[in-house]
């Protein structure tokens, strides 16, 4: 009789515990149920914002979910504070922008997600439908900039996996004053000749780990600009495109620098850089130190290795093409394959602040079936193991 007594005594708190720990079912908020529809010509976004308001306003994390089929949606901020830590973005479908450019061309961002806590998106296809205005960009005039398809402002904790980010008008990804982002299994892609469709942007934000991801685009694969630190780039395969580049650095006399950034295990195929930093010829407190770029793997790609602090467009505002930017110690570990120019590595940097602790380690680029060549200006620093082209730090 005790035994019994006690069995059950057990048993309601074995309930009691599953019934705290939340085991049951997040809310989903489905957007049909707001009103979407999965219709190219059908406008979605009401839904879209309805599902938001609801799952933000929830005290307990909540899932938007998307389903199979096409919607269409303009252009949204996603805004928090929100009362839950912990919202998911489940989609089965594609979220397609206006087919006239011209409707979201100038609000800047497509997609933006501003001031959240713990958001994951994971799956889906965003669409950008951006070849329409690209072919006005690439006619000349009067074209609005575009907008940026995916945007994080001023948040942490975000996880966006499993995405596919097409045709985008500016940028495809943008992460900006953002902490703890995990970017993971994500596919990017736009022509090699679309203007300005960087694959993943990354500036003034700390623990951003970029993995397993194809990006080709027509303009930087991932690009870092100031204020980044602590960036951690593995598996990616970069192509058509410009590379990972960081920078441009030093455009603004104030500047926050890059520092700890790790690229590895990256190919390359028929990009114009490998890995690059790059900043303007002009005086700045910029800074970009402790990066290390390992294991890549270049197939017929024009810069394989390059610093460039002579960046100045249009040759226009950079008096004495000095750059203020100080680059120093940066590694390059295990880089191998092919350029498709002569010079394979080019450190041409800043002779006020000349480029120091270079290290190469293991480098070894050939052009056309022979050794490339290496070209130094105003860098200091030290080669080991294998290197070809010859070192001239
Ligand atoms: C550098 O960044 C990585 C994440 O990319 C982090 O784990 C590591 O602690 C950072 N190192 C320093 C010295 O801050």
């Amino acid at each position: 009789m005790e035994q019994a007594a006690k069995s059950i005594v057990f048993l309601a708190f074995v309930l009691l515990f599953f019934a705290s720990s939340g085991v049951a079912d997040p809310l989903t908020y489905n957007v049909l149920n707001y009103g979407a529809k999965p219709d190219d010509n059908f406008d979605s976004t009401q839904a879209l914002v309805a599902a938001w308001t609801l799952a933000c306003g929830s005290i307990n994390p909540a899932t938007i979910y998307v389903p199979p089929g096409r919607f269409l949606v303009r252009n949204v901020v996603f805004r928090g504070q929100c009362k839950n830590n912990g919202i998911v973005f489940r989609i089965d479908g594609t979220l397609v922008a206006p087919s006239d450019y011209k409707v979201i061309g100038s609000t800047g961002n497509w997609l933006l997600f501003e001031h959240v806590n713990g958001v994951s998106i994971y799956g889906g296809i965003i669409d950008g439908q951006g070849t329409g205005l690209w072919t006005c960009k690439r006619s000349g005039k009067g074209c609005p900039s575009g907008a940026t398809s995916l945007g994080f402002s001023n948040s942490r904790n975000i996880v966006i996996r499993g995405l596919t980010s097409l045709n985008s008008q500016m940028y495809h990804i943008v992460i900006n004053g953002c902490n703890n982002v995990k970017v993971e299994g994500v596919r990017v892609s736009a022509s090699g000749n679309s203007p300005n469709t960087d694959g993943i942007h990354v500036q003034s934000s700390s623990g951003v780990t970029i993995l397993n991801t194809r990006i080709g685009t027509g303009d930087d694969c991932v690009s870092v600009g100031p204020g980044t630190n602590n960036l951690w780039i593995e598996k990616v395969a970069c192509g058509p495109g410009h590379g990972i580049s960081i920078g441009s650095l030093g455009k603004e006399v104030e500047e926050a620098g890059v520092q700890n950034v790790t690229v590895k295990t990256v190919a390359f195929t028929g990009t114009e850089n490998g890995v690059r930093i790059k900043s303007w010829g002009r005086q700045s407190s910029g800074f970009a130190r402790n990066i290390l770029f390992q294991h890549a793997v270049m197939t017929d790609v024009q810069n394989p290795i390059v610093i460039d602090q002579h960046y100045c467009p249009d040759e226009k505002n950079c008096p004495g093409q000095v750059s203020g930017v100080k680059i120093s110690d940066v590694t390059y570990q295990d880089i191998h394959g092919t350029s498709a120019t002569e010079v394979a590595v080019k450190f041409d940097c800043s002779s006020e602040y000349p480029c120091s602790n270079i290290k190469l380690e293991d480098v070894k680029l050939t052009y056309r079936n022979k050794a490339a060549e290496a070209s130094c200006s105003n860098a200091d620093g030290t080669a080991s193991g294998f290197v070809q082209p010859s070192s001239c730090l």
